[in-house]
């Protein structure tokens, strides 16, 4: 399998970014961090990439207001860092459909619940965990799918389970997930690195 480029969409904090960072500099993960993107000039993810070194760009609607200039602008930049895997952390914008295409099969999604459990429009962040506790489900997860043109709808490549304790609040079932992504998405993508977990569309 060939070296793993990763280029990072986020749009907030980059918990998960820094996590999958953090695993390549110790060498858990042989992936390099080639470039991070982030619709938000000043998130979280922006600021990881800053201290990390890893170069970043701040792309959105305000810069490049025609959405296709956006998609193209992006996918050049994905190519100029031979990006070969797409790493959505907390990516709340859609991906336009040259940089879908080109990246077929190649881009990844974490969502915090167990698809098709509590994905789609809308459901994100708190949102999901506040709908896992009114449910009164016992349990939750964290899923990793491919990502194609609608919210949380791609292809699944892996779940891990997490459990709902009687006493949880949103806050903390929403630190446990989060917790367990961090490990998950590590894990995953060193299955996708050693070829144990194969992607495809
Ligand atoms: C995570 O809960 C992830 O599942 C969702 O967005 C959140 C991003 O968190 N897609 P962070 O920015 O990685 O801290």
């Amino acid at each position: 399998m060939e070296v793993l480029r990763i280029g990072f969409l986020a749009s907030h904090g980059g918990s998960n970014m820094q996590a999958i960072i953090g695993a390549c500099k110790t060498g858990e993960l042989d992936a390099k961090p080639t470039i991070v993107i982030s619709n938000n000039s000043k998130s979280g993810a922006i600021e990881r990439a800053q201290q990390e070194g890893i170069p970043y760009c701040h792309m959105s609607s305000v810069i490049y207001s025609d959405p296709k200039i956006l998609d193209e602008t992006m996918l050049e930049i994905l190519e100029s860092y031979k990006v070969n895997l797409i790493v959505l952390a907390g990516y709340m914008k859609k991906i336009g459909t040259k940089t879908l295409s080109r990246y077929k099969g190649r881009i990844l999604n974490i969502h915090p619940s167990l698809l098709p459990k509590y994905g789609g429009i809308g459901m994100y962040g708190d949102r999901v965990h506040e709908a896992v506790i009114r449910a009164n489900d016992n349990t939750t997860g964290v899923t990793i799918h491919l990502v194609d043109e609608n919210y949380d709808t791609g292809c699944i490549i892996a779940q891990t389970e997490v459990p709902v304790l009687k006493e949880d609040s949103v806050e903390t079932l929403g630190k446990r997930v989060l917790q367990r992504e961090h490990e998950f998405f590590v894990e995953t993508l060193i299955k996708i690195r050693s070829g144990e977990l194969e992607l495809y569309s």
